[in-house]
Order: C-alpha cells, then sequence, then structure tokens
C-alpha cells in the first residue's frame, strides 16, 4: 500500500454510505413469516410470453455481444413506443439500451459532469441519484419536496438551488418513495426554469406505466424540453422484468453519442437474452400492463384507506407502488417505527429518511404485495400502532 494512504479504497467510496433499504432487507432475512412492504420490485412473474421470447433466443443461439447500444429491433421498438405513448421523436441513434435504469442514470451522469459540477437532486427520491453524482465527480445539491405540497418540488425551490456551478436537474416522476405524480402543467414551471438557467434535465421515467388517476406526461414531451433531457426508463417496473437488468436512455444525439462512449467502455451492451424478451415485451406486452396496473390500482386504495383509517395519514399517490404514510402521530422516529414494527410485528418497512431529509416521519411501504398479505400487514400494523 502507498505510503500516503492507509487503505486501499478510495476517499470518495469511503465517504459513500450504504444503502439504508439494504440493512432491513438484511434484518428482515434473518427472520421468520416476515410480511415484507420493503421491496420496490413488482410482486407479478414477468409475463410468459415475454420469458418465452427470451426462451426462443437462447433456442436460436442469439448467445454473443450486441452492438454496444443495443439490437436494432429494440432501439426501434423503444423509438416507435417512446413516440406513441409519450408523444416525443427519437431516432433509434438516439437511444441506448442499458443494464436497467440504474445504469441509464450512472452513464448520464458521467456523461456530462465535470469535477466540482452541481446537479440538483430532488428528494425523497430513489438512493442511487446523489451517489451516482459523487461517483461521477459532481456534487449533489438536494431540493426537498415538502409533504405539506404532497411531496410535489416547487419551481421556486429548484430556482433557489442554482449556482453558476449547477449543470442539472434530476427528477422522478411517479416518484419512489412518495408515488407523487407532477401533472403537466407542473412539469411546464420546472421546465421554465430549466430553459431559464439552461440546465439539463435527467428525467427518471421508470414508473411511466404505473399511473392511476392521472394521465402521465413525459419532461421531454414539454416544449423546448427534448434538447435538454435525458430521458430514462426501463422494463423492471412496467414489464415486472427487475431481474433481467433491461432499461433504457434517450437523449438529443450529441449527448447520447457521447453517453455511448461511457456505456461501451464501461458496460459494453445489456444482456442479449433480455433485449430479445424486451422486443416482445413493448410489441406485445400492453394487455399485460393493463392488468398490473388494475391490480396495483385497487390494492394502492386499499393500503391508503387502511392507514388513513388508523391515523397515520397517507396521501393518495398517483403512481409507482407505494405508499408513503406520515407517522408522526406516533412520536417514533421513521427509523425507530421500521426497526420496532419488524421485531415486534415482523412487517418490514422501509423508513423514509433514507430517501432524504424531508422523508423524516414516514415510511415507505410497496404494495406490489398480494392482497391477503396487504390485509395481513395492515393488521399487524393497526395492532402495533395501536398498542403504542
Ligand atoms: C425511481 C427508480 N429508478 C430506477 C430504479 C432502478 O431500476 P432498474 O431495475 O431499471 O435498474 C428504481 C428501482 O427501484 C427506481 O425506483
Amino acid at each position: 500500500m502507498k505510503s500516503t494512504r492507509n487503505t486501499y479504497i478510495s476517499k470518495t467510496v469511503s465517504a459513500l454510505k450504504p444503502s439504508g433499504i439494504r440493512r432491513f432487507f438484511d434484518l428482515a432475512a434473518e427472520m421468520d413469516n416476515v410480511i415484507s412492504l420493503g421491496v420496490g420490485e413488482p410482486d407479478f412473474v414477468t409475463p410468459w410470453h415475454i420469458r418465452e421470447a427470451a426462451i426462443q433466443s437462447i433456442e436460436e443461439g442469439y448467445t454473443s455481444y450486441t452492438p454496444n447500444a443495443g439490437i436494432p429491433e429494440l432501439r426501434q421498438e423503444i423509438s416507435s413506443y417512446v413516440k406513441t405513448r409519450f408523444q416525443v421523436e427519437y431516432s433509434p441513434s438516439e437511444i441506448i439500451v442499458t443494464l436497467g435504469a440504474s445504469s441509464a442514470i450512472d452513464t448520464a451522469m458521467r456523461t456530462i459532469i465535470d469535477p466540482g459540477d452541481e446537479v440538483i437532486v430532488v428528494e425523497p427520491c430513489f438512493v442511487s441519484y446523489s451517489p451516482t453524482v459523487t461517483l461521477a465527480g459532481g456534487v449533489p445539491v438536494t431540493v426537498q419536496a415538502l409533504k405539506e405540497n404532497d411531496f410535489k418540488v416547487l419551481p421556486e425551490q429548484i430556482e433557489a438551488a442554482i449556482t453558476d456551478k449547477t449543470i442539472a436537474l434530476m427528477i422522478c416522476f411517479p416518484n419512489n418513495p412518495t408515488g407523487t405524480l407532477l401533472n403537466k402543467k407542473e412539469l411546464e414551471a420546472l421546465a421554465e426554469i430549466a430553459k431559464k438557467h439552461d440546465l439539463i434535465v435527467i428525467s427518471d421515467e421508470i414508473y411511466a406505466e404505473l399511473t392511476y388517476d392521472e394521465e402521465f406526461t413525459s419532461m421531454a414531451s414539454i416544449p423546448g424540453m427534448r434538447e435538454r433531457t435525458i430521458l430514462v426508463n426501463g422494463f423492471s417496473k412496467a414489464f415486472a422484468m427487475t431481474g433481467w437488468r433491461l432499461g433504457y436512455v434517450c437523449a438529443p444525439a450529441e449527448i447520447t453519442s457521447a453517453m455511448l462512449k461511457v456505456h461501451q467502455y464501461a458496460l459494453m451492451c445489456a444482456s442479449t437474452m433480455s433485449q430479445y424478451a424486451g422486443v416482445e415485451a413493448l410489441r406485445n406486452g400492453k394487455e399485460s400492463v393493463e392488468k398490473m396496473v388494475n391490480s396495483y390500482r385497487q390494492r394502492r386504495n386499499f393500503i391508503v384507506n387502511s392507514f388513513n383509517e388508523m391515523g397515520l395519514s397517507c396521501h393518495i399517490p398517483g403512481g409507482a407502488f407505494y405508499a408513503f404514510p406520515s407517522i408522526e402521530s406516533t412520536g417514533l422516529s421513521s427509523q425507530e417505527f421500521a426497526e420496532r414494527l419488524l421485531k415486534e410485528k415482523s412487517v418490514a418497512v422501509v423508513p423514509g429518511d433514507v430517501f432524504g431529509e424531508s422523508g423524516e416521519g414516514h415510511i415507505r411501504c410497496s404494495y406490489a404485495t398480494s392482497m391477503e398479505e396487504l390485509r395481513e400487514a395492515m393488521k399487524r400494523i393497526q395492532e402495533f400502532v395501536d398498542a403504542l
């Protein structure tokens, strides 16, 4: 080891905190009879016709690398899907197939950030955003979407966080963990700020298919935004394909070619079989998605009503598959609540503070869980709250 350092690990990585979600999974894994509302993934198995397409690709011997950006059929399907579904046009050459939305976000950050650049990250949010900014040499500047605004970030909050070092804004609606969806007008207000201050917006739209009341609007479809948006999406949530590690990123040609350099050196290409499954998902998966969305809507209504009835106030999440009730009335911190609920009632939820400061006082409960388990979980949470 070099005498100038006493560890093999870089200072940047040493300073990164491990994901707060994992700690709860690990605790829950050691216990029996746990009902988990902790996991952020569909409880459905990938629809059979999609699995079959992957099996067929293996049978036909498609086992080699693909082009770095992905197979042409899939990029063409993504292009058509994004155009029809979200009203934004990208040619296949402006699309890169990635290893889930996760690698799309990481690649985007590494492509646009120079050392010291600031990226505004709207919290509460998925846990990877700030770490990927840091790992790319940037500085995450967090802005808190607040409970009193139903966790909708306000344009003036973004504007107040902008400095001469700010280059980008990272957003995600429908949101993990709050389920909050921004409507077109609200997105337009954020877009105005991005245009005024010449910011790139990285828009994580992985939950776009999972909305229950209002129509989803893509940030890239707002006039004047296509040229400054990096649109991230993927197959994990909509098609119940988390294990396939398949996502994509769309951006104007100049940004896509730059991202392709990062993607080709770091990742080469997404899994070949998964890409063939992705083609089938986009060509014929609409009906399966509708069925899953209807089922999530029913479960959302049940879980939100149950929380409100037991006195844990919960806004109605417009999308994704998370309820984010307030546990402030119990007097416990979100960590205490989650830890005690797990130990005393064997129900795993995620403490809200792991998603950002304004998540404190809340817990994230995934309702991508069977109705039977949800009913039992709600019964146990009610007992837990009553006994406090
Ligand atoms: C908001 C958000 N973005 C991205 C991801 C990662 O998705 P993928 O499986 O496509 O990498 C998740 C997973 O939970 C998420 O909630």
